[in-house]
């Protein structure tokens, strides 16, 4: 599964408080939804934690979000244990700041045994910037002739992104009303069921994460074919 966590700001606002209140506040909508995933046997969420797009929200809130993120990190890495949950990240994780990349590598290496659920945190991602990136790195390797442009498939393609050891998502949630993708995992959501919820990320809480997962579980799932052959 996947999650486009949106609606801090508004949140924040409607309290008539900083933008970054609702950031901090997400946190626990993060840590709720961890929780219930574990619990119900999801093996994998990714969550849009910070795009390549947010590095242009003015210094301030990119800063406080940076901060937010090596607190979250480091204070939710023993509960992770706990849980059985390793931790993974996905993005231009170089252009991150120094404390936050070093926050992230440390809760990686400590949470690299847990196989219960993988917690897979977007940073500095962009679907397009991701796709640029493998289309790049294949033709480095055309161009050694490591590969032929023969053996390109979406096979091959799927595992040069950021993703390749992680299946496409079910479901992706995208919370706060908005009906828009946002450059997040364009070609691993190909075949996704979409799911959009007005609530605010802030207010997310498992039992909105298993209405999703009611509503996805009533729909039909055909890739393509005709509803009489399906299995
Ligand atoms: C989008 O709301 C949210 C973000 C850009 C940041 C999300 C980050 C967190 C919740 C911090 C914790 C995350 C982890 C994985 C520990 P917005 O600011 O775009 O809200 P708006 O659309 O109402 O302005």
């Amino acid at each position: 599964m996947a999650l486009i966590m949106d609606g801090n700001g508004r949140w924040a606002k409607q309290r008539g408080k900083e933008r970054i209140f609702g950031h901090e506040n997400g946190v626990e909508a993060v840590r709720d939804t961890v929780k219930a995933a574990v619990e119900i046997g999801v093996s994998y969420l990714t969550f849009f934690a910070f795009s390549t797009e947010n590095w242009c929200r003015p210094d301030n809130e990119v800063n406080t979000l940076m901060q937010l993120l090596v607190d979250a990190i480091r204070n939710e890495t023993p509960e992770l244990n706990k849980n059985g949950v390793r931790l993974q990240a996905i993005g231009n994780l170089e252009s991150l700041p120094h404390s936050c990349k070093k926050e992230l590598m440390d809760a990686i290496s400590l949470t690299s045994q847990n196989n219960k659920l993988i917690v897979n945190v977007a940073l500095s991602y962009s679907a397009r910037w991701e796709i640029a990136n493998a289309a790049r790195k294949i033709a480095e390797k055309v161009k050694n002739q490591e590969i032929s442009p023969g053996d390109i498939d979406q096979d091959l393609f799927s595992n040069y992104l950021e993703t390749g050891n992680i299946p496409d998502p079910d479901l992706l949630i995208r919370t706060s009303g908005e009906l828009r993708i946002s450059n997040f995992l364009l070609w691993q959501i190909a075949y996704s069921e979409l799911y959009f919820t007005p609530v605010l990320w802030p207010d997310f809480r498992r039992k909105h994460f298993y209405q999703a997962i009611l509503d996805y579980q009533k729909r039909e799932r055909r890739f393509g074919k005709t509803t009489e052959q399906l299995p």
